[in-house]
């Protein structure tokens, strides 16, 4: 049995920091054992840290606010996830830009609730919503210098009903999220 470790980023309320934790923390998949070694947050009222208690995980608060740049951020996010001994880093609802100090040390995947290369930023779901597509989606993709940009691993699409409300286009999503972040997550772990 082997055991890998994951880093889970996340800025919010943290649903999908919970379904990982649900569906794959201390879980054998093959000969593979997942641990999430680190539940980490740069918001202190972020709603992801009390769904990491529940679990017993002790989040760390790192605010950008505190650091001069966002090169100093970064090199703090790196500490803790080479002290937690994780391989792979999520970032999950992390709503930070990270520079080269943060991409070129960290086997990082991102979530974003578009279909990049499409609605790239932090109004994904709005924009995605707001346009004439007659489908949204869901990406994951591997973390590289550009924001939203990295190599795309998987994406999964659903089509918007007529008069579809902003609230159950948002609720589809997450919904989605829920399953194809936790799945993306054991392909690479058992894979590697
Ligand atoms: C998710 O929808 C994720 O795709 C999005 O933040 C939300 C976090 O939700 N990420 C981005 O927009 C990144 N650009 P959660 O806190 O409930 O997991």
């Amino acid at each position: 049995m082997v055991v890998k470790k994951l880093a889970v980023l996340f800025s919010g309320n943290g649903s999908n920091l919970e379904a990982i934790l649900q569906k794959l923390h201390g879980k054998i998949f093959g000969e593979t054992k997942i641990e999430v070694a680190l539940t980490l947050s740069n918001k202190a009222d972020a709603g992801g840290i009390a769904k990491a208690a529940k679990f017993g995980l002790k989040s760390v608060i790192l605010n950008h606010k505190d650091f001069a740049s966002r090169e100093e951020f970064d090199a703090a996010l790196v500490r803790e996830i080479e002290k937690s001994g994780a391989e792979l880093t999520v970032l999950a609802g992390f709503m930070r830009i990270l520079t080269p100090v943060f991409t070129s040390r960290v086997r990082a995947i991102n979530l974003h609730p578009s279909l990049l290369p499409l609605f790239k930023g932090a109004h994904a779901i709005e924009q995605s919503f707001e346009s004439d597509m007659k489908v949204g989606g869901v990406s994951v993709h591997w973390v590289s210098e550009e924001l939203d940009g990295g190599k795309i691993i998987a994406q999964r699409a659903f089509e918007k009903s007529a008069g579809m409300s902003l609230e159950a286009y948002e609720a589809k999503i997450h919904e989605i999220e829920h399953e194809l972040l936790p799945q993306v997550i054991v392909e690479i772990l058992c894979q590697s």
